[in-house]
């Protein structure tokens, strides 16, 4: 293990996060710190998730940017420079920076802008002037001119007035002062976004989250990731974007061969090319993409018996929006035929949601590599939902839960987990203190017996509108 850095060395920066996802937040900073084997300092006492503002010590600048070139839920990153609860404790921190900070600027002639941000409280123009007047900035400025539209160097003073939809104070609670240092990738979930992918499906990934799986999984070059209910292939296009090379399974032979109803409204047909390798190819990451296979993801046997996977990262059908099944006599007294002939099609039995999360580990423990991360969705029904619901298994160990609300009713939760150990003794040890499912489906969850027949209750209509507009719309 690195040697502890001295805290004396650790620089402040200000991370501004996004206003979503809030859950996400901190496990995606501490997995991106883990990838780059950075020291982050934060005082978790303190944290809190609705605030879009968080301080975090780091060794050096360069931690930071390295932070930013992966993130998708931090804005912006500033070294942070002084702070106080109001304007004059700022100002007298602003007269007492470090010199280390401001040396840089004391020689040499440079271009700047102040920018001024405010949280929850609206602020003009006029306004924004006056504040930025009122700072005690000429020690940093003076060989400095102004230039709004392509500064070297952007110095901010952001406000903090709270969150929720109370009115705002008429005083901030925090102000910060520092120099931008970069922006996260939040850019990437445009770029990425379902709205222009090629191959889509019912279920497809949004962009945001996608990526944010790819940050929790530690995806990195040249990792080996697997997506045991691939789908469309969204979670493979997020994991490609930071190196990796990617594949899966599917058990829907329509789907993987252009041949299942187009998700697009006014679709008639899909085109002949809608593939997982389409969507890879449309990004540039075909070299990355292995293949897809149509195959039932509760058959582990049909793998090598070794540790071969860098990640496994996935979300399981909920049986919602698709079926879940798996390969396996519909009917009890099935009698298999010997002449299987070609084009025989396999019957399909119910694969319970129960069993999905336990299979999913036991294969994990199987064949993700030491140290390597599997994070799939998890979705239960929120009044029900307990932790003693996430399954386990002695080899994995969770490192985040977070949880994703779709409506007052369900929600689906991320899982992240980390292979500790080698598991050949013990096989199929994946175990639940508290079985969310046992033998019910998550649609028998958001049904209602009404006089002997199932009937959606307009809380459930919702969830399913909601859980498709999760799915298919990127925030
Ligand atoms: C929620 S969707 C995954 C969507 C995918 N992440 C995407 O972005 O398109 C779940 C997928 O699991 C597949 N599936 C269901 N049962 C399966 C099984 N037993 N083995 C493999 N795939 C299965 C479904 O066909 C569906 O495509």
């Amino acid at each position: 293990m690195a040697a502890p850095i001295k805290t004396t060395h650790w620089r402040k920066f200000l991370f501004h996060f996004a206003g979503e996802h809030l859950d996400f937040k901190l496990p995606e900073l501490k997995s991106i710190a883990s990838i780059f084997d950075i020291h982050l300092d934060i005082d978790e006492a303190a944290y809190s998730k609705e605030n879009p503002f968080l301080v975090v010590r780091l060794s050096s600048e360069e931690d930071a940017k390295k932070i930013m070139t992966r993130t998708v839920l931090i804005r912006s990153a500033c070294e942070l420079w002084a702070e106080g609860r109001n304007y004059t404790e700022l100002c007298h921190n602003i007269e007492n920076i470090p010199k280390a900070f401001i040396s840089p600027f004391l020689s040499t002639k440079f271009t700047y802008k102040v920018h001024v941000g405010s949280f929850n409280k609206k602020i003009s123009n006029k306004e924004k002037v006056k504040k930025i007047e009122s700072l005690p900035l000429d020690d940093i400025t003076r060989y400095g001119t102004v230039n709004l539209s392509a500064p070297d160097h952007t110095f901010v003073l952001q406000e903090y007035y709270g969150y929720g939809k109370t009115n705002a104070p008429d005083h901030p609670y925090n102000i910060y002062f520092g120099r931008w240092i970069t922006d996260g990738q939040r850019d990437k979930i445009q770029d990425y976004h379902l709205q222009n992918r090629h191959f889509l499906g019912n279920t497809s990934m949004e962009a945001g989250l996608s990526l944010i799986m790819a940050n929790l999984a530690k995806v990195d070059k040249n990792s080996l990731v697997f997506d045991p209910f691939v789908g469309t292939g969204s979670l493979l296009v997020a994991c490609a974007h930071f190196g990796s090379y990617v594949m899966g399974t599917d058990i829907d032979y329509p789907l993987l061969h252009a041949k299942a109803k187009p998700s697009r409204h006014k679709q008639k047909k899909r085109a002949a090319d809608e593939s997982i390798r389409s969507n890879l190819k449309q990004y540039g990451f075909e070299s990355q993409y292995i293949d897809a296979l149509v195959a039932d993801a509760s058959k582990h046997h049909m793998w090598r018996h070794q540790s071969m996977f860098d990640v496994i990262i996935t979300d399981p059908p909920y049986g919602i929006r698709e079926a879940t099944q798996k390969i396996g006599p519909a009917t009890e007294n099935y009698v298999i035929e010997d002449d299987v002939r070609e084009g025989h099609v396999a019957q399909r039995s119910q694969y319970g949601l129960s069993d999905i999360f336990k299979d999913l580990l036991n294969f994990a423990a199987r064949y993700l590599r030491l140290h390597g991360r599997i994070v799939f969705w998890f979705p239960v029904v929120r009044r029900e939902y307990s932790e003693a619901n996430i399954a386990k298994h002695p080899c994995l160990h969770l490192i985040s839960n977070c949880e994703q609300i779709l409506n007052t009713k369900v929600a689906r939760r991320l899982i992240t987990m980390e292979k500790m150990a080698e598991c050949t003794d013990v096989e199929n040890s994946a175990d639940y203190d508290i079985d969310h499912y046992g033998e019910a489906s998550f649609r028998e969850r958001y049904f209602h017996k009404n006089k002997g027949h199932d009937t959606i209750t307009d809380d459930v209509e919702h969830s399913q509108v909601n859980m498709e507009r999760v799915t298919i719309k990127d925030t």
